[in-house]
């Protein structure tokens, strides 16, 4: 029960933990190194209780990503595809039409073992239906014991870290403002931290100290995974889904153990869930385009370009050397490229 639950991660130990943690400055705000990757400050505990609560059934979907590089649009095709059956993708009752991908596909840390949500909790894992679509941005090696061992799959995106980026640049540029909305505030607080710029993105991520990163780490970790367990662990690339969607969404449906049949193909059903969950038709949803996620992210916030190659128009040429460096080292004799 919830009481029970909350017991287990107790404050106390929280705070133990933060005192200890190696810590380190992201634009303005505090993280901490647990189990080798950084996270808020104030994440800490959901990443606990998360680690230690949940139990995967055998038929979970669980998307792992890192933020950034196209969660949301794994998320609306991971459940157009699983639910095709009761929703074909131009049926005017789809639930894609009526709530935002992250309302049907919930972030294990952010939604369900989010300390801010207990009391109530939004979302009861019992009452999805099976198999539960979820996600999570933790590296592999910290996922809960249930998720490696049982029979659940995951599903894992990655983007080129360049394009990755320079959205994660806009996406907390969003944030931010809406954090500080108030014109005095911004003022006084301005006056301390000043705007932070790509550079300070760019040198935050090449020294290895972004949210849920190393970023290399956490691709290398579930790249890792799938190699030795190809039936365990899907590995999608963003360019690759933009570059050829019919072929990765047949990949994507044959793991799920739910292949298109010839009858569906030659229907055009891909056809139609790529439209639908295109980044041109979300956008223009009225669901997609105000209110917010988890008290503080606008939901239009989550589609912005959506482009491959964003980076050249903010990146300079010393900023690409040293990235493409960085890349050919920690990525030298893993097989994985961008
Ligand atoms: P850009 O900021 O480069 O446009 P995440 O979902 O992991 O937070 O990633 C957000 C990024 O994915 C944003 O990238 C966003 O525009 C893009 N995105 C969201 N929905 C998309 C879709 N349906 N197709 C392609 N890209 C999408």
């Amino acid at each position: 029960n919830q009481k029970q639950e909350e017991i287990i991660v107790s404050e106390k130990e929280v705070q133990q933990l933060q005192q200890c943690l190696p810590k380190a400055n992201f634009i303005g705000s505090k993280i901490l190194k647990y189990q080798g990757y950084w996270y808020h400050d104030n994440h800490l505990q959901n990443v606990l209780v998360f680690q230690r609560h949940f139990h995967a059934q055998d038929t979970d979907l669980i998307i792992g990503s890192l933020p950034k590089t196209g969660t949301t649009w794994l998320k609306s095709l991971l459940f157009a595809v699983v639910n095709r059956a009761n929703y074909s993708a131009n049926h005017h009752q789809n639930p894609l039409l009526e709530n935002h991908p992250h309302e049907l596909v919930y972030s294990l840390e952010t939604d369900v073992y989010n300390k801010a949500f207990v009391y109530p909790r939004p979302h009861h894992l019992n009452e999805l239906s099976s198999p539960r679509l979820l996600s999570t941005h933790l590296p592999y090696v910290s996922l809960p014991e249930s998720i490696r061992t049982s029979g659940c799959r995951i599903l894992y995106i990655t983007r080129n870290p360049m394009d990755t980026l320079v959205s994660l640049y806009y996406f907390s540029m969003k944030v931010m403002k809406n954090y500080f909305s108030m014109d005095i505030l911004k003022m006084i607080l301005g006056m301390f931290y000043p705007t932070p710029t790509m550079q300070d993105f760019f040198e935050a991520f090449c020294e290895d100290r972004i949210p849920f990163g190393p970023f290399f780490d956490h691709a290398v970790g579930y790249w890792k995974a799938c190699l030795e367990q190809p039936d365990k662990v899907l590995f999608l690339k963003y360019e690759e889904l933009k570059d050829d969607p019919t072929v990765q969404l047949k990949r994507l449906a044959e793991f799920v153990g739910m292949p298109f049949t010839s009858q569906e193909e030659s229907d055009g059903v891909i056809q139609q869930i790529i439209e639908m969950c295109s980044i041109k038709s979300m956008k223009k949803l009225e669901v997609n385009k105000s209110g917010v996620i988890n008290k503080l992210f606008d939901k239009n916030s989550y589609f912005r370009k959506g482009e491959v190659g964003d980076w050249t128009h903010h990146f300079t040429p010393p900023m690409v050397e040293k990235m493409k460096r960085l890349m050919d080292e920690k990525l030298e004799g893993t097989g994985l490229s961008y």
